[in-house]
């Protein structure tokens, strides 16, 4: 074939969108553009200067033992240490000198030495000690590149934005749950960062990953399709799922927070039973390592009302584990996970980046696609020096950020064989209700919405 017709063939099989013939994969598209802004986490990139503007887990209190812990979080390559007072540092991994890593630090009384030619670093970057030459006067005229850290219930997190915009560490109201063990864990995805919020705004694959296709990998109501609205919220969107199980209507809330978290409500819920604004059972930061690997690290929330079946279970949660299938790689042969795909494959199976310009999205999709616009939209806020949305910018009520994550079942008689109008009126009228909840007190919020509940379903009964 001469190289003018191998050209023009390559040409034709670019310009293709969509193969739209039978056994048509020749025309498959070569190359599609990335979403650059949406997936680069890198220092001046725009989506890592958004991420950026926001605290961060690092990883979890439990990790950090004695030694000096390398830590690679939004592109850069950190090291974590404890000094001997019990201080934490976040420091650049390569030592100011000549490079060496601080992983092979000796963590002293108030900061880490360098193992090289003993240059002593404070957590916050000064500059201690050059002792292979006492007299320099660099110390005086600079720092080692720091990062300020907090500990909250078992994680430890950082802020990697300019320390002039640092904002307090963020409460939101799940941290206040009643009776609620928070469990920390950690898992890793090799995948962006996008594709793990994606799957939390996707609530039909609950129906087909979690139950249909996979079998009932958490509760046999999963598998009905729901009546499905988005909205947004002060903090980021919710998805809005209303389900008829038997006599039971089930309305279902869940946010994305941004820049990167989610709340999900009770994994093994059956709604077989009626419930009242039920809280989250998971946050968790959808934390870039790089463009292509993603920590996910959060709490589980345990009690009683979140899982009345005693499926949650603290001692399968922490570091690379989870009290629920398919999260990571580790916990089941290939085979069956191929068999049994749960989140995991689903996701990192999407690719390192998922090349989001060959998607053919349709309805079901509305809710990735409001997402991705929506954290879009807040990268070019901040670019264009405008008004843009991050946990830490929400209203506080008495201190902490008020969440949209909510389970209500009710029992609410079926009337007609097609009731999508019934399940659409009640997926408003609840999400109206869980943002009114929302502007009360965190201990007030649930009584004032039991009671508006009430009043709106009586006539249904
Ligand atoms: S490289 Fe760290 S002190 Fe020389
Ligand atoms: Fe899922």
């Amino acid at each position: 074939m001469s190289k003018s017709r191998i050209t023009e063939f390559a040409r034709s099989s670019r310009d293709v969108k969509r193969v739209e013939q039978p056994y048509g994969g020749y025309y498959r598209q070569a190359q599609v553009p990335l979403d650059e802004k949406l997936i680069r986490v890198g220092r001046g990139t725009p989506g890592g200067e958004y991420l950026r503007r926001s605290w961060q887990p690092v990883c979890l209190s439990s990790e950090l033992g004695e030694l000096p812990l390398t830590v690679d979080m939004l592109g850069e390559k950190l090291v974590l240490f404890r000094t001997q007072q019990g201080d934490i540092g976040l420091l650049d991994k390569h030592c100011s000198h000549r490079g060496a890593s601080l992983e092979y630090g000796l963590p002293t009384d108030v900061g880490i030495q360098c193992c090289y030619h003993g240059w002593h670093f404070a957590c916050d970057g000064r500059i201690l000690d050059t002792p292979n030459d006492p007299n320099s006067s660099l110390k005086k005229r600079m720092c080692h590149p720091a990062y300020p850290v907090h500990e909250y219930q078992g994680i430890i997190f950082t802020w990697m934005g300019p320390p002039e915009e640092k904002t307090d560490f963020v409460i939101l109201d799940s941290y206040h749950q009643p009776n609620t063990k928070m469990v920390p864990f950690s898992l890793p995805f090799p995948c962006n960062w996008v594709q793990l919020l994606d799957n939390t705004q996707d609530p039909t694959h609950s129906c087909f990953l979690h139950t249909r296709v996979s079998g009932a990998q958490f509760s046999e109501s999963w598998g009905e399709l729901p009546e499905l609205d988005y909205l947004e919220t002060p903090i980021g969107m919710i998805n809005v799922n209303v389900r008829r199980w038997k006599d039971k209507l089930w309305v279902r809330t869940t946010d994305v927070i941004l820049p990167n978290l989610n709340q999900t409500g009770a994994l093994w819920l059956s709604a077989e039973d009626e419930e009242t604004f039920l809280g989250a059972a998971l946050t968790r930061w959808m934390r870039p390592v790089d463009d292509s690997h993603t920590q996910m690290i959060g709490w589980r929330y345990l009690n009683d009302e979140l899982d009345r079946e005693k499926n949650g279970d603290a001692a399968q949660i922490g570091v690379g584990k989870i009290d629920f299938i398919g999260q990571t790689e580790d916990e089941r042969p290939y085979a069956e996970r191929q068999q049994v795909p749960g989140d995991y494959e689903a996701i990192a199976g999407q690719g390192d980046i998922a090349e989001s310009a060959r998607w053919n999205q349709n309805h079901g999709d509305r809710g990735v696609v409001m997402m991705r616009r929506l954290i879009t939209e807040n990268i070019a806020a901040l670019e264009d020096g405008g008004d843009y949305k991050t946990t830490e910018r929400a209203d506080r009520v008495d201190g902490s950020v008020a969440t949209y994550t909510r389970d209500s079942v009710m029992a609410i008689p079926q009337r007609s064989e097609d009731e999508s109008e019934l399940r659409q009126t009640f997926g408003r009228e609840l999400s109206t209700l869980v943002f009114e909840a929302a502007k009360q007190s965190p201990t007030q919020a649930r009584d004032f919405f039991a009671a508006a509940m009430k009043r709106f379903i009586e006539p249904y009964r």
